[in-house]
C-alpha cells in the first residue's frame, strides 16, 4: 500500500488526539511507520485517540502556540514527513473564540513552519485545510483548486490564511532546499469516534443514545459528506508522492462521491432510515452565518494522483452508525476492522494507492 512508502518512516502527525488525527495514526501504525503525535489533551470524553490505545505512537502533548516547544520537539523527532491536522476546527466555536482560533490555526502553523524550516530531515509536509477556504460563490460542479480563497467566519478565514501561509513558505523558504509542501482540502468528515461539540453526527449520536429529539439548525445547508478514511487516503497518497520527490505541491481537493453532496436534512433522513430511534426537528431562530453550499471538485486528485473516494454515501452512513452502535451497545471498537474494510473496497476498485 502506498508503494511501501511509510514502512519505517519517521512521521509526525499534529492533532493526533483529535478525530481525524487518531484515525491517521491508526493507519500509519498499520503501515509500519514510526509515528510521533503532537497535540493537546483530547477535548472530549470519550476520545477516539484514548480508545485506540496506540502505545506504538510517541505521544507528545505540546501547544502549537508555544513556538520554542514546537521547535524543540521537531529537533528531537527529526521527522521525514509532517501531516499537520492540529487546529481549532469548529465554526461556531470560532465565533465565540476568534482569538484562540487565529492563534491556533494561523500562528500555530507559523510556529510549525518555522520549526520545519530549521529541521533538515523534513522532506514533505501535508497541511490539512478544508472546503471552507473558498470564497463563497455559486459553482458548477463544485469548487476547484484554482478558485479564489475567501472565508466568512473566523474558522474559514483562518484556514484560508493557512493556505496563503503555506504558499508563502513554499515560495519564500522552501523553493530551493526545503521540503515539498501541499495543502489538502477535505469536505465534511463523518465516521466513528467523533464527539466534538456542534457537529452534526456527534449531535445525532448524543440525541439517539439519550432518546432526545435532535434539533437541527440549517437543514438546507448543502455539504460534501465523506467518511474520515477518504481524506486520509488522499493525505497519505499525497505524502507518498511528495516523499518520492514528485512536484505535486499546491492545493488538492479530496471530496466525496457526487451522490454524497447533499443537504443536512437529507443526510439526517438517510441516517434515520438506518437508525429508527432518531427523532429530529428544525431549530428555529437566527444562527451565525454558515456557507449555504459547499461542494468539491476532486477531478485534479483523480487525474494526477489516481485518488478517488471509495465509499458511497450509504456505505459511509452504514459504517458510521455501526461504529457508534458497536461502541455504545457492546463496548466494541470497530476502527481497525473498518480500516480493513475500506482498504478491501479500495483494492476491489483497483485504486493506485493500494499497490
Ligand atoms: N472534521 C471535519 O469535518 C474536517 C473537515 C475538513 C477539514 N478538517 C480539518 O482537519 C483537521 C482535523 O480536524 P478534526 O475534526 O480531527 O479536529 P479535532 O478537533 O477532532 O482535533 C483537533 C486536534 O488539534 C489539536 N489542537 C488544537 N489546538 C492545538 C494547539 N494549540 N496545539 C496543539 N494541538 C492542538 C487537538 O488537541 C486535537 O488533537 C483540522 O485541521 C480541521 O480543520 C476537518
Amino acid at each position: 500500500m502506498f508503494g511501501g512508502t511509510y514502512a519505517g518512516r519517521r512521521v509526525l502527525v499534529t492533532g493526533h488526539t483529535g478525530f481525524k488525527g487518531s484515525w491517521l495514526c491508526l493507519w500509519l501504525v498499520t503501515l509500519g511507520a514510526r509515528v510521533t503525535g503532537l497535540a493537546l489533551d483530547p477535548d472530549t470524553a470519550p476520545a477516539h485517540w484514548s480508545l485506540l490505545d496506540l502505545n506504538e505512537v510517541n505521544d507528545l502533548r505540546i501547544d502549537l502556540r508555544n513556538g520554542p516547544s514546537v521547535h524543540q520537539a521537531l529537533a528531537q523527532i527529526q521527522p521525514e514527513i509532517v501531516f499537520h491536522l492540529a487546529a481549532q476546527p469548529l465554526v461556531r466555536r470560532s465565533y465565540r473564540e476568534p482569538l484562540l482560533t487565529f492563534e491556533t490555526n494561523v500562528m500555530g502553523l507559523v510556529h510549525l513552519l518555522e520549526a520545519v524550516r530549521s529541521t533538515r530531515s523534513v522532506q514533505a509536509l501535508v497541511n490539512a485545510t478544508t472546503d471552507k477556504v473558498y470564497l463563497e460563490q455559486v459553482t458548477d460542479g463544485g469548487y476547484r483548486e484554482d478558485q479564489p480563497l475567501g472565508g466568512h467566519d473566523p474558522y474559514s478565514t483562518s484556514k484560508a490564511c493557512a493556505e496563503l501561509l503555506s504558499d508563502c513558505y513554499r515560495k519564500s523558504f522552501f523553493a530551493e532546499t526545503g521540503p515539498l509542501l501541499s495543502t489538502a482540502r477535505a469536505g465534511n468528515v463523518i465516521g466513528g469516534g467523533d464527539w466534538s461539540e456542534d457537529r452534526l453526527v456527534p449531535d445525532i449520536v448524543r440525541a439517539a443514545f439519550s432518546k432526545q429529539v435532535l434539533r437541527i439548525r440549517n437543514p438546507d445547508a448543502i455539504r460534501p459528506w465523506q467518511h474520515v478514511l477518504e481524506p486520509l487516503s488522499g493525505y497519505l497518497r499525497l505524502g507518498q508522492h511528495l516523499l518520492a520527490g514528485k512536484r505535486v505541491q499546491g492545493a488538492w481537493n479530496f471530496g466525496p462521491t457526487p451522490d454524497a453532496t447533499m443537504a443536512v436534512g437529507t443526510l439526517v433522513a438517510k441516517m434515520q432510515a438506518q437508525w429508527t430511534e432518531l427523532q429530529v426537528e428544525r431549530q428555529p431562530g437566527d444562527h451565525p452565518h454558515e456557507a449555504k453550499t459547499l461542494q468539491l471538485d476532486s477531478s485534479k486528485a483523480q487525474s494526477e494522483l489516481g485518488w478517488r473516494a471509495v465509499w458511497n454515501v450509504e456505505d459511509t452512513i452504514r459504517h458510521t452508525i455501526e461504529w457508534y452502535r458497536a461502541y455504545s451497545e457492546r463496548n466494541e471498537l470497530l476502527s481497525a476492522a473498518q480500516l480493513h474494510s475500506y482498504i478491501d473496497a479500495a483494492r476491489a476498485a483497483r485504486l493506485d494507492w493500494t499497490a
